[in-house]
């Protein structure tokens, strides 16, 4: 309605009509200026940076750009996009999508997919880093740290290494006060430095060597390794039971090397050494509130431990081992600087950025550590209660536990279920799984038997959901009774 034919309306009404556009044009005014002039997003301003100088980014554009395209292709919630993906036909990155996922856009099921509960691949936290990605993505300038050289000694940012320590104090897991720290790329590289470290030095006065050891069931990377790397200073020697018992009791002046996985992998139990006097290297990789409670911080002499299992950035190859004496800490870096000259600055930068993250968060909302626990926890109970309808396949017992991260007894949240098969006829306790659609890693590798085999709990919700999904069905088809349990869950 025009105001001309407004007023053949009541007069009031025809007023109003004929002023409209007055009363509607200081609102035109403040939309138009908000359209020219629009109000300086708040967003959070790194500390450190002046807000103004975000408006000045110049040469962080495109990669930040290009970083955002990939970030947004449409993989349906079963796969992701890397910047050094593959391209597809249309010059758009391709998705890489999730085992039993497939299609351009990674939304097509594959049909009996087997469920792959193998590798410690932890997946669980990749959701974490998505949900927190402007607070984790570096920009990495093409002249960043070209130089062999770092600020710190023996090729390691000093930032990092100050940061590594207020990590350890704020979650309490391990003291580093008055201890050397050590980067290897990846805890893997370090344990056989440390082994080789830990020997009697290789010359014609020493006749004896060290014997590595461990307690079954144990992380199989150890033996491997060493066997691979055997040389004259150490070799492998097996399991600490085998010299724990009378009749093989070594010789006072047998050296050993025990490796103590706390908490272990596979079974996640908070594990002490066996041998007396043994020189012990404790693997502390899943010493953290995710997947275990922390009773008290661990004080050892060797401590090791690993981004893969902290972040979850098991692909930036860094691990870091702390160290009390300065004879052991000094031969490290000798093997280091002889074996890599150090690890990738790039990966320092990495870590120095996602362990800022994990610090800023500590017991407050987003952390990471609740953000795990909570993950892990669910997924274990699901598989717990699936499993206690069994009577042919049984899980490891752990118990809930005071943790001293979240002040209160807690729920396991292991990073493996640790599975027995109970009927006589099922020897070989993967293969019982593999026939069913799960691929899991046998006890053999562990020296623990084939009778057990190992799940992995913590790789994508998918790879979860479909593990679950799996097990259900197979449990469901024991007995009459055990399914009527199985369907009150
Ligand atoms: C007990 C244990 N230690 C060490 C590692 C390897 O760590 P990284 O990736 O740092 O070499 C793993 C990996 O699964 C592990 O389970």
């Amino acid at each position: 309605m025009t105001p001309e034919q407004a007023c053949h309306q009541p007069p009031s009404l025809c007023s109003l009509l004929r002023r409209l556009p007055l009363l509607i044009l200081p609102f035109s005014l403040l939309l138009n200026l908000l359209l020219l002039f629009p109000p300086p997003v708040t967003r959070n301003t790194p500390p450190g940076i002046e807000p103004d100088r975000l408006q000045l980014l110049t040469w962080t554009h495109d990669a930040a750009a290009e970083a955002e395209a990939v970030a947004a292709v449409n993989c349906s919630g079963h796969g992701r996009a890397f910047l050094d993906g593959l391209i597809a036909s249309d010059g758009r990155p391709s998705c890489e999508c999730n085992t039993c996922y497939r299609g351009r856009d990674c939304s097509l099921l594959l049909p009996d997919c087997a469920a792959d509960a193998d590798s410690g691949d932890p997946l669980f936290l990749e959701p974490y880093w998505q949900q927190h990605a402007a607070l984790s993505a570096v920009v990495v300038s093409g002249w960043h740290r070209m130089s062999y050289r770092t600020n710190g000694d023996n090729f390691i940012s000093l930032q990092l290494e100050t940061h590594l320590r207020l990590l350890h104090e704020a979650v309490g897991n391990a003291v580093t006060d008055g201890k050397f720290i050590v980067f290897g790329s990846g805890s893997t590289q370090l344990f056989n430095a440390l082994i080789r470290s830990l020997s009697p030095d290789n010359d014609s006065s020493s006749s004896s060597l060290s014997n590595v050891v461990a307690s079954a069931p144990y992380y199989p990377m150890y033996k491997a390794q060493t066997a691979l790397l055997d040389g004259r200073e150490f070799e492998w020697e097996g399991l600490t039971s085998d010299w724990a018992n009378a009749s093989s009791s070594p010789s006072p002046s047998t050296n050993f090397i025990e490796f103590v996985t706390s908490p272990n992998n596979p079974d996640g139990t908070l594990k002490r050494p066996v041998l007396p006097g043994s020189t012990v290297i404790h693997d502390h990789a899943y010493y953290w509130p995710h997947y275990s409670a922390i009773p008290a911080p661990s004080e050892e002499d060797i401590m090791v431990f690993t981004d893969s299992k902290l972040s979850g950035h098991a692909s930036s190859r860094f691990g870091w081992a702390v160290i009390k004496d300065e004879g052991v800490y000094r031969k490290l870096n000798r093997y280091l600087k002889l074996n890599s000259m150090g690890v990738s600055r790039d990966t320092q930068l990495r870590v120095l950025k996602l362990v800022k993250v994990i610090i800023a968060k500590v017991k407050k909302q987003d952390d990471i550590f609740d953000f795990g626990y909570t993950t892990l926890s669910e997924r274990w109970s699901k598989l717990n209660k699936i499993l206690s309808s069994s009577t042919r396949f049984s899980l490891q017992k752990l118990p809930p536990q005071y943790c001293s991260y979240f002040n209160k007894i807690r729920d396991p949240s292991p990073a493996f279920g640790w599975v027995k098969c109970e009927r006589e006829e099922d020897r070989d306790c993967a293969a019982v799984l593999l026939k069913a659609g799960i691929i899991s890693r046998t006890g053999i590798i562990f020296e623990a038997g084939s009778r057990y085999t190992r799940l992995s709990l913590i790789k994508t919700e998918d790879d979860m959901d479909l593990l679950l999904q799996r097990f259900e069905s197979l449990v469901s088809q024991e007995e009459p009774a055990v399914l009527e349990a199985i369907k009150l869950i």
